[in-house]
């Protein structure tokens, strides 16, 4: 850019706010976390800062194999450092995106995205004792947090539990160790499932218990609770606080699974429902459903057997996003689609219910 004469560059951080319709982002920087974990740094292509809440996700769009395909990461960055943004991903074996993440994503790539989205986070508190549970890839809104609360040097008590199947697992530990000497009220404690391949182990060994909890977080009833991690993790600390009796008002978790349709047969029409139907052809699935009006595209999918990826169910994260050949739908979203895809025809199958016959890609 050209300097007027007299006047010296600035290094001002832009005005300019990035959302997804602000345009792609680019990578600016790749950092193995562990065997299978890889952090992406990412800048808004067109100058921009990032404002967001620590805990909030954007919703990344990939074209692989000639399909568009979207999927939710929260950052793992925090939004006191706003002119960058961060995803920590791990690759999954059988994970269509993380895998294409890996093996493409590099420093001048550029990703279609949107958001920042998401209700996930303690700046939504006034809670001044926080515990943190991570499980797995759920650390990322809890690294957020966490660098959130250490930057601007909140004055929370903090104890920040992360599991994972073994030491080698585990993430940002180096960070979190730094975190927890350098700062007054904030704690980390390890879980590993298999910890024996690292001999000197000092960590939690096992599943997250109500013993174990009692005797690591003696304290658990009087902190808000944070969690995020897979289905059966969170499944297992929200037993551990009910049979506590923890004020589940306090209980906040965050999740993002790609759901398989269940094996549940289709929904066969009553006799007595004058609810109207309408055909649903699913193009690239070859077949074609009848669905009532009243579901979701998502909900017939499911019951007839058809996959459709899927996270927040709500119109949010836009990981369910498919192009609408023709016919029309009923759509409510909650800002998981920008005006430009509505436009192109794309619509959210979670939260769209069909006015007429359809047809999708
Ligand atoms: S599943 Fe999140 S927008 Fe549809």
């Amino acid at each position: 850019m050209a300097t007027e004469p007299g006047t010296s560059p600035t290094l001002r951080w832009p005005e300019l706010v990035w959302s997804g319709d602000v345009g792609p982002l680019e990578c600016v920087g790749v950092r193995d976390e562990s065997h299978d974990v890889k952090t992406f740094l990412l800048k808004s292509v067109e100058p921009a800062i990032f404002r967001y809440d620590p805990g909030q996700f954007i919703t990344l769009t990939c074209e692989i194999g000639g399909v568009s395909v979207s999927r939710c990461y929260t950052l793992s960055s925090t939004p006191t450092r706003p002119d960058r943004a961060a995803i920590t991903a791990k690759r999954h074996p059988g994970g269509v995106v993380s895998r294409h993440l890996h093996e493409t994503l590099k420093p001048g790539s550029r990703l279609d995205a949107t958001g920042p989205s998401g209700a996930f986070s303690l700046v939504r508190s006034t809670a001044r004792k926080v515990a943190l549970f991570a499980g797995g890839s759920g650390i990322t809104p809890m690294m957020s947090m966490s660098r959130y609360i250490d930057d601007l040097a909140l004055d929370l008590d903090v104890v920040f539990v992360q599991s994972a199947r073994t030491p080698a697992d585990l993430l940002f530990r180096r960070e979190l160790d730094a975190m927890a000497a350098r700062r007054a009220g904030f704690e980390v404690r390890y879980a590993c499932d298999r910890p024996d391949v690292e001999r000197t182990w000092a960590g939690i060994t096992g599943y997250l218990s109500l013993d174990l909890l009692g005797r690591v977080l003696p304290d658990l009833l009087e902190r808000e609770v944070y969690c995020c991690g897979p289905a059966p993790y969170m499944g297992n600390v929200r037993a551990i606080l009910s049979e506590l009796a923890f004020d589940m008002a306090r209980y906040h978790e965050e999740s993002f699974q790609i759901e398989e349709p269940p094996s549940t047969p289709p929904q066969m029409e009553s006799a007595t429902d004058d609810v109207p139907y309408f055909a649903i052809e699913f193009a690239n699935a070859g077949k074609t459903i009848r669905a009532k009006s009243t579901d979701t595209i998502l909900t017939a999918a499911r019951a007839a057997g058809i996959p459709l990826p899927s996270s927040c169910k709500r119109g949010l994260c836009g990981t369910c996003k498919t192009l609408k050949l023709s016919g029309d739908v009923e759509m409510n979203h909650l800002g998981g689609i920008r005006k430009s895809d509505i436009d192109k025809g794309f619509i959210l199958a979670c939260c769209s219910r069909p006015l007429s016959d359809l047809k999708l890609r």
